[in-house]
């Protein structure tokens, strides 16, 4: 089925230089780029972003992270997207989280592990809602060939 899922490059990401390399992870693999930007989250932001970790005992250090610098926002459209987004971002988890993994290739603590993506259909649309309004989506093809 033809899916939207939202990722977030996190700070990190910026101010190690990896955004070209993190996002060809996920242009290799045929997800199709329909909405993207730099923004820095204000803490209201955040805070609603990772409302359901509220309360736990990383969450104020998960917040002060991802106000520490710029995020880039996008949307990605393609087969089972959530599902392919979050097998290529792999576990959260630093243990579990494999070498050929984004996590597992870039992040060395868990709590700063690159990227996030939404998990289920419901958190997709949400997210994709709290960080893009309508007009923020730019919608093309690919021409008449089925390149992936
Ligand atoms: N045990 C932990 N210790 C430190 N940080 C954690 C821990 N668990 C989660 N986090 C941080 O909180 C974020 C949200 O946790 P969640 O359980 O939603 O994992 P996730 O869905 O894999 O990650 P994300 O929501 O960022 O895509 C994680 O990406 C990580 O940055
Ligand atoms: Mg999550």
């Amino acid at each position: 089925m033809l899916e939207r899922t939202f990722v977030m490059l996190k700070p990190g990401v910026l101010q190690r230089r990896l955004v070209g390399e993190v996002l060809n992870r996920f242009e290799r693999k045929g997800l199709k780029i329909i909405a993207l930007k730099l923004l820095r989250m204000d803490r209201n932001m955040v805070e609603t972003h990772y409302a359901e970790h509220k309360g736990k005992d990383f969450y104020d250090k998960l917040v002060e992270y991802t106000l520490s610098g710029p995020v880039i926002a996008m949307v990605f459209e393609g087969e089972e997207a959530i599902g392919v987004v979050r097998r290529l971002t792999g576990p959260t988890a630093l243990d579990s989280a494999q070498s050929g993994t984004i996590r597992g290739d870039y992040a060395a603590r868990t709590r700063l592990n690159i990227v996030h993506a939404s998990d289920s259909p419901g958190s997709a649309e949400r997210e994709i809602r709290l960080f893009f309004t309508p007009q923020e989506f730019c919608e093309w093809d690919d021409g008449n060939q089925d390149w992936f």
